[in-house]
Order: C-alpha cells, then sequence, then structure tokens
C-alpha cells in the first residue's frame, strides 16, 4: 500500500523555458509523492540519476520530512527520478527501512510496493554470495537480487535485470528501478499491485495510480498482471517477465486535478463528505433509459446466467462490507434471492458453498483490497460469477471479476472513507434494481419510482450538510467522552456500525455499533449515567415501519441513564420527547435511508476527531488501501 512514482524526461525540451515536456525530476516525483501520500506515509524517499551516478534522500515520517532534508542536503538537477511514500510491512518505519534501497554499489536504486513472500531466502542465497544488507525489508533483497542479475545474467541491461529478478519472486509487488548507467530510464515490474504508466510529450511517467502524474499528463496505460515496463522520454515498452512483448490498456483519466484537492476544506474527509450528493448522482448517471428501465452496459454477464441465480454472496471488508449489508436488504427485498454478506478475510477460509448459480458481488473503493481479491478469486476459481463494484477505474478486483459496476464517486482521499460508501450502496441497489427487472421480480413501474426516489437523493444530502451546524456543536461538545454507542435496525443498523467504524478510526474513541433489539442480550449492560447512545430511528410511516420498536429501545436505555441522540426522519416529533438532542433527515422511503441517515453520523465522526485536534485524513495506523492479508 505503498505510494510509488517514476519519472523521466527530455533535456533538450528542458531548456525551452515554457515549452512542453520535461521538468525536473524531483519536482514531478515530489508533486506526485504529495497526491499519493494517502496510500501510506511511514516514511518518503527519493533517488535521481545525475552526473553518471545516483542520489537518494529519504526519511522516516510524513513526505515534509523528506522536503526539509532536501532542503538541507538537495539533490542535483535530473532528468530521470524515482520516489516513494511507504506504509511499512517488513521492517518498521525508520530511516534505514525507507525506501529506495541500493544495490550495485550504490549504483542501482529500487522502490516496491508489496510484499515479497520469499525475501528470507533470497536473502540467504545472496549473502551466500557476498552481499550485505543495511536495512530489515523484503524490498532491499528484491533490489539485491536485480542488482546481481544485472552484473550477471542480464549483462548491464536494467530491463532485462528487472525481469530475471521478477521471474524469482513470490508474493504481490510493483518495483521501479533506476540505474548510473542509464540514465533516462526506469524500469519496473507489476504482480497483484497496481502500476500505471503516464504518457506525456518528451516525458514519461509512472504512478502507483493516476494521482501520481495527474498534474501532467491525463493519457495513461494500465498494466496488466506480471508485466515489465521500460520508460524512456519518447517511448514505453511492456513486456511479461520473460521478455515477450506484452499489451497494456490505454484510457484518458477523466479525473481533473482539482478533484483531487481539498477544495477549500480543512481536510479531505470534510471535503469527500461534501462531495457526497456528486458521488451519488454521478453514480447513478447513464444508467437507466427514459422509460426508467435499468441498463447496465457494463455488466457484460449473460442475462440467461444471471437468471439461473438462486444466491447472492457479498464480499467486502470494513465500510465497504456495511454497505453489503444495506445492500442485502435492498436486493433481498427487490429480487428475493438469498444474500449473504461477509468479510472478505472470512470467506475463503471456511469452505464456503459457492457454485455456478452463485453470484459474487464485491465491494472495495480502492480495487485493490487483498483480502477481497483473494476471496473473488476463490470464488472465480470455485465457477461463481463475480460482479466487483468498485471506483478504481483499472484496478486489480475489477480486472479479475467477470464484470464490474464502477461506481463514481472519485478519488477518495481521506483514508476514513465517506463518499465511496454512499456510491457503493447506490451501485448496489441499482445492481439488485437490475436483477429484479431481469427477474421480472417486480413491476417495471415500481422499478421507475426507486430510481425517481434515487435521483432526489443528492439533494437530500445536500440539505442534511447545509443543517449540519447545531451537530457540529453536538460533536465538539463531546470531544472529552470516552465512549459512544451506536443503535440501528434493518437498514439502520449498518449505519450505527458505519457510525461507531467512523468514531474509532478518525477519532480514537471507543464506539460501538449494535442491532438495537440486540441491546437486551448483553450490550445494555454497558449503559452507565450520562453514556452518550446515538440511536438511527426508522420513518415512522409504512406498514411495517420498526418506528415503535425502536422507540422502545431508546426509552430501555434512558431509563438506565443514557443520553440519546436521535438521527430520525423530518416530521418525527414522536421522537422528541425521548432524546436530548434530535438530527432530523429529509423523507425517503424506508430502503433508501441510509444514503442519508449516514451523513450525519460522518461529519459527528469528523468534527470530533478535529475538535480533538487530529489528522482526519491520516488516521493513526491506517491506511486508504489494504493490500496485505
Ligand atoms: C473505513 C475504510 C475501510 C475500507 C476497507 C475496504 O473508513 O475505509 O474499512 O472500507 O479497508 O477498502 P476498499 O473499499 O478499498 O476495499
Amino acid at each position: 500500500m505503498c505510494g510509488i512514482v517514476g519519472y523521466v524526461g527530455r533535456a533538450q525540451e528542458r531548456s525551452a523555458a515554457g515549452g512542453n515536456g520535461a521538468h525536473d525530476a524531483l519536482d514531478v516525483v515530489i508533486e506526485g509523492l504529495r497526491r499519493l501520500e494517502y496510500r501510506g506515509y511511514d516514511s518518503a524517499g527519493v533517488a535521481v540519476v545525475a552526473d553518471g551516478a545516483v542520489e537518494t534522500r529519504k526519511k522516516a515520517g510524513k513526505l515534509g520530512n523528506l522536503v526539509a532534508e532536501l532542503e538541507q542536503r538537495p539533490l542535483p538537477e535530473s532528468l530521470t527520478g524515482i520516489g516513494h511514500t511507504r506504509w511499512a510491512t517488513h521492517g518498521g518505519p525508520t530511516d534505514a527501512n525507507a525506501h529506495p534501497h541500493l544495490a550495485d554499489n550504490g549504483r542501482l536504486a529500487v522502490i516496491h510496493n508489496g510484499i515479497i513472500e520469499n525475501y528470507a531466502e533470497l536473502k540467504q542465497e545472496l549473502r551466500a554470495k557476498g552481499v550485505t544488507f543495511a536495512s530489515e525489508t523484503d524490498t532491499e533483497v528484491a533490489a539485491a537480487l536485480i542488482g546481481d542479475m544485472y552484473r550477471g545474467a542480464a549483462g548491464g541491461d536494467i530491463t532485462k535485470a528487472m525481469q530475471l529478478a521478477a521471474q524469482r519472486l513470490d508474493g504481490a509487488f510493483t518495483l521501479l528501478a533506476v540505474h548510473a548507467d542509464q540514465p533516462g530510464v526506469v524500469v519496473a515490474a507489476r504482480r497483484n499491485s497496481p502500476l500505471v504508466v503516464g504518457l506525456g510529450d518528451g516525458e514519461n511517467f509512472l504512478g502507483s495510480d493516476v494521482s501520481g502524474f495527474i498534474d501532467h499528463t491525463r493519457r495513461a496505460v494500465e498494466l496488466g498482471q506480471d508485466q515489465i515496463v521500460t520508460i524512456t522520454p519518447d517511448s514505453f515498452v511492456i513486456t511479461d517477465f520473460y521478455g515477450r512483448p506484452a499489451q497494456g490498456k490505454e484510457f484518458e483519466v477523466s479525473w481533473d486535478a482539482a478533484s483531487a484537492e481539498k477544495g477549500g476544506f480543512p481536510s479531505f474527509m470534510e471535503k469527500e463528505i461534501h462531495d457526497q450528493p456528486a458521488a451519488v448522482h454521478d453514480t447513478l448517471l447513464g444508467r437507466s433509459d427514459a422509460q426508467g428501465r435499468l441498463i447496465l452496459d457494463e455488466l457484460r454477464i449473460d442475462p440467461a446466467e444471471l437468471k439461473q441465480v438462486n444466491k447472492i454472496i457479498v464480499l467486502a471488508c470494513g465500510t465497504a462490507a456495511y454497505a453489503g449489508l444495506v445492500a442485502k436488504y435492498a436486493i433481498e427485498n427487490w429480487c428475493r434471492i438469498p444474500t449473504e454478506v461477509e468479510l472478505a478475510h472470512e470467506f475463503r477460509y471456511r469452505d464456503p458453498i459457492v457454485d455456478k448459480n452463485t453470484l459474487v458481488v464485491s465491494i472495495s473503493q480502492s480495487g485493490e483490497t487483498m483480502d477481497t481479491l483473494m476471496a473473488v478469486r476463490y470464488a472465480r476459481e470455485q465457477g461463481a460469477k463475480t460482479v466487483s463494484i468498485c471506483n478504481t477505474n483499472g484496478s486489480t478486483i475489477p480486472r479479475e471479476s467477470d464484470a464490474v459496476l464502477y461506481t463514481h464517486a472519485g478519488p477518495e482521499i481521506a483514508v476514513a472513507s465517506t463518499k465511496a460508501f454512499l456510491a457503493q450502496i447506490t451501485a448496489a441497489y441499482l445492481l439488485g434494481l437490475y436483477l429484479a427487472q431481469l427477474r421480472g421480480n417486480i413491476f417495471s413501474g415500481q422499478i421507475k419510482d426507486v430510481l425517481a426516489d434515487l435521483g432526489k437523493i443528492p439533494e437530500k444530502i445536500q440539505q442534511v450538510l447545509d443543517n449540519a451546524e447545531p451537530l457540529r456543536e453536538l460533536a465538539r461538545s463531546m470531544k472529552d467522552e470516552k465512549s459512544v454507542l451506536f443503535l440501528g435496525r434493518n437498514v439502520g443498523y449498518p449505519v450505527a456500525l458505519e457510525g461507531a467504524l467512523k468514531l474509532k478510526e478518525i477519532a480514537y474513541l471507543h464506539a460501538e455499533g449494535f442491532a438495537a433489539g440486540e441491546l437486551k442480550h448483553g450490550p445494555i449492560a454497558l449503559i452507565d449515567e450520562g453514556q452518550p447512545v446515538f440511536v438511527v430511528v426508522p420513518s415512522p410511516r409504512g406498514r411495517d415501519s420498526l418506528h415503535s420498536k425502536v422507540v422502545s429501545n431508546i426509552q430501555e436505555v434512558r431509563a438506565r441513564g443514557a443520553r440519546t441522540l436521535v438521527i430520525a426522519e423530518e416530521g418525527d416529533e414522536a421522537v422528541r420527547e425521548y432524546a436530548e438532542y434530535v438530527f432530523y433527515v429529509p423523507e425517503t422511503p424506508p430502503l433508501l435511508m441510509p444514503l442519508l441517515t449516514t451523513v450525519p453520523l460522518q461529519i459527528f465522526a469528523a468534527e470530533l476527531a478535529q475538535a480533538k485536534g487530529f489528522d482526519v485524513d491520516q488516521p493513526r495506523n491506517l491506511a486508504k488501501s489494504v493490500t496485505v492479508e
């Protein structure tokens, strides 16, 4: 889950002031690292090739530490550079363990994202040849192996050395290397870890994702599995690990640079909370016709096969799994297909019952979560059809699934997921409605009505955002609380879980979400005088409303001293007398309520964490995409 940038430019263009083309490598690399820092921030480092040598600087901690180091010890101007921002796996977050790692007497520099599983045996083998190591990392072993190949079988060709080394490595890796003997060249290898090439004019780029070079170009090539790419200022050549020609997939980046910035908010998380009307709107865009029929062209599974589906399993982790729980209620309601939701890391190790009539729906913002990827692979091996709901175009999970339904939330930079969650729920609703349409479970008029209701959600979210100041005040007043509980029922239950998760991850506060009906079976013992309890109350409208049941739950906790903070639907005056505080969301059909009731809980968590002075975008111990099991 590290961030990786590579750059090569052409000298003559750089001297043509104001023209296209090359920049100073260090500037490009540092800019790219700034945008990629969300991928890991344990340390950062750069290497440039200049004057026949490789020079590096690296520093533990956030990128700012490296920038300060570069001010003290500047690097020479260069047209070839690589940069890395790290989330530690092998070896703690120290200067020595920071990337790049050097080999071939300091003439070769390597950066790496992923885990090399057979590094211990390779290290032994290299030690026996007299290689010494300065760090505890698996990356240094990869660097030494590439160096060994460079001096040996590759005959001084860095691309060949990378190919030969990649053949020997097990695990997940993106590796980038530069060599002092080959200025103007960066070579990279990819297995189970992301890598994209950015195509410039007289300059080319590499990045873990497009944010690494989004300021410079929108033309990109996504590398396939087990591929090597060599970039020079005017070319990119892709091969497999054995040097056979291979192809990537060219695409145009639709995100603009500004959408990757904070947009005036104090944090990316705040910005992303405010992006939610657009995230839901864009995810709905172009997915139905004027008659209100769902058109999901990207879902390339034969409709006849989808009609045969007799079980759905939703696989995901964390917040994405809570989106899956919401989806379960909707899909079962609309499609009458039994739907299970399982944490991806649990699924694969319990011999699940999966066959060709099982539809496995994975949900992942990043598309790179290793637990989810492995579960999807396993399900495919068992013959299931796999659909990925994903926010990241070209990432591994959708590439390895039979079909994909992209959410259009744009880049999510804050580690704590917000807009991706709402977009995931929206996409899952679309999938549920599509299946219902295909199988004839509900009338087309009903589908049209639900789509119309979904269409009104963005403006309702906006209302929630616009009315949130009292909630922010409440959050600030609660910054010294030690514990907050969350209750919900039906679709309100995953909302309660998500509210608690947000508070844990960014405010480092004990928080638990419960199904409100479960309270009396144990958790009610936690309630003590003054214990704050958020309750997500369902609409009082409708035949099967659970409203009165949840009101009883509120009374149960209040009777034991709890301070009840209620999220309810506009017009629900009945809850007032049971609540210390009520936040109203606009009316909407019960199944769609999570798209509104989650938002106040996100705002509450963000405000409280900010009041505590925490960095809400980069909470401790967490990284944006978890690409190890
Ligand atoms: C919580 C959060 C995580 C992710 C989880 C899955 O705010 O962001 O729980 O939801 O790690 O990540 P993706 O969706 O990228 O697979």
